[in-house]
């Protein structure tokens, strides 16, 4: 044991050579590095309009209504003060009655009458540490979980952390495809590798990056799938509807946790950042019962307890009613700029061969595709000149896939119309077109 009394120099001299040895975790984490390297080109070219950008449209954002409720939060000390203490891990119970009430209303709108049981809620640190805490209790190393081709790039890199293997099952215009599915499961069961199948993730609103929903009849049939093929060990299936409550045209549909009769199957993740404020980071999961305990325990180890102050504010923003109003502003405004850059697409794509795009009717994204000798990806020719030249970013689609290079489509672009204002919108499309036409 050294002498706690003798400076640390003395005791630990700092040995130049000695080898930084970093966990296995880590390395299979590096997936992460293309979201660092689109915010470092964002960062080193300021000119250029992002149509990459995830984040949300800041005129939207409720500074008034939280001004008003912190007011009132903190006027009151002894609110105050237990608003500022800490929770518990699970979160506060009255904004978990709240969010209960709020799925069984957007549930209702789709004509899916439930009750849902505030006790198998939990909140979190946004939907993506929900994500992150399913993977955590479900994944072990070799594990699979199979995903629609394309998806959330992020949940990929979550599933790649955690040593597990994504497979992906491509999507058509209503969604991850069911018969595919099947066939991918039976290929795996002669693989002898069932057992591995733990989990099915379904964007199942307005997926990012496709913009695509999953039709009413594939959210039964893929719940009846998994519960079918639940015989070596249980099947969940993890139903992230960041977007549900972005919906601009088009009908409700219910969620595919409402197609699941006893509730043990699908795992709901849903969050405020879309509809009220991402700075808040709050999102939450509806849990099969067998679930909530493991995700508690995990989350206890992480944080035991997302932000209690922020759970006393939405808690109060629900409360007062200020929630859907809210919510449909937000709609409106994210309605004229997908407007927008579906006008601006028509306009200067239309007359470019091979050139499509989905029309999404909610959600964050246009999905586009170019022809198959134009490569998106961050080391192409097409991304270097439309972000060096022309000044316009998007997400290249090849990151959005699962699975072996062969399996990826090269030739896609993922367009925001979240950030940037309808002006800048049309702007930028302006610019990708003029990049496409000068690679043609
Ligand atoms: C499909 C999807 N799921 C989950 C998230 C995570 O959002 P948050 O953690 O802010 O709730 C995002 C964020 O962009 C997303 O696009």
């Amino acid at each position: 044991m050294p002498n706690t009394t003798e400076p640390l120099s003395k005791t630990q001299p700092l040995s130049k050579s000695a080898e930084v040895k970093l966990s296995r975790r880590w390395q299979w984490a590096t997936r992460g590095r293309a979201i660092s390297y689109l915010m470092e080109q964002a960062v080193e070219n300021p000119n250029a309009i992002s149509l990459a950008a995830g984040l949300v449209d800041p005129s939207t954002l409720p500074v008034e209504e939280t001004r008003k409720i912190l007011a009132d939060l903190l006027g009151d000390p002894e609110r105050g003060r237990r608003a500022l203490q800490y929770g518990t891990t699970p979160g506060s119970e009255r904004l978990r009655r709240q969010v209960a009430q709020l799925l069984q209303r957007l549930e209702e709108r789709s004509n899916a009458a439930v009750e849902i049981d505030p006790s198998r809620l939990i909140l979190t640190t946004g939907s993506q540490q929900l994500l992150s805490l399913v993977g955590e209790v479900l994944l072990d190393p070799d594990d699979i979980c199979l995903v629609a081709a394309p998806t959330y790039f992020v949940f990929l890199g979550v599933i790649h952390g955690l040593g597990a293997r994504a497979v992906p099952i491509p999507a058509d215009e209503n969604g991850m495809q069911i018969d595919l599915l099947k066939q991918e499961l039976e290929r795996i069961e002669a693989a002898g590798e069932l057992s591995k199948v733990k989990l099915i993730y379904a964007v199942s609103y307005f997926e990012n990056p496709s913009g695509i929903s999953l039709s009413v009849e594939r959210r039964r049939e893929l719940v009846r799938l998994a519960e079918r093929w639940s015989r070596e060990q249980k099947i969940f299936v993890l139903e992230d509807a960041a977007y549900r409550e972005l919906c601009y045209d088009g009908p409700d549909r219910p969620s595919i946790w409402s197609f699941d009769p006893t509730h043990e199957t699908v795992i709901l993740a849903q969050t405020f950042s879309k509809s009220f404020s991402p700075g808040l980071r709050c999102g939450y999961g509806l849990l099969p019962k067998p679930l909530v305990r493991p995700i508690s325990d995990r989350k206890g180890n992480e944080d035991f307890g997302s932000s209690n102050f922020v759970q006393h504010l939405l808690a109060t923003v629900l409360e007062n009613g200020q929630y859907e109003p809210h919510v449909e502003q937000v709609r409106a405004s994210y309605r004229v700029k997908r407007d927008r850059m579906l006008a601006a697409a028509e306009k200067y794509f239309a007359d470019l061969p091979g050139v499509s795009w989905v029309r999404p009717q909610g959600g964050l994204y246009v999905w586009m595709t170019l022809p198959e000798q134009i490569e998106t990806g961050l080391d192409s020719p097409f991304f270097d000149r439309a972000v060096k030249v022309d000044g316009v970013m998007y997400v290249p689609g090849e990151l959005c896939y699962a699975g072996t290079h062969t399996q990826r489509r090269r030739n896609q672009m993922r367009l925001s119309f979240g950030v940037e204002s309808p002006d800048q919108i049309e702007e930028g499309m302006r610019r990708l077109a003029n990049a496409v036409r000068a690679v043609l």
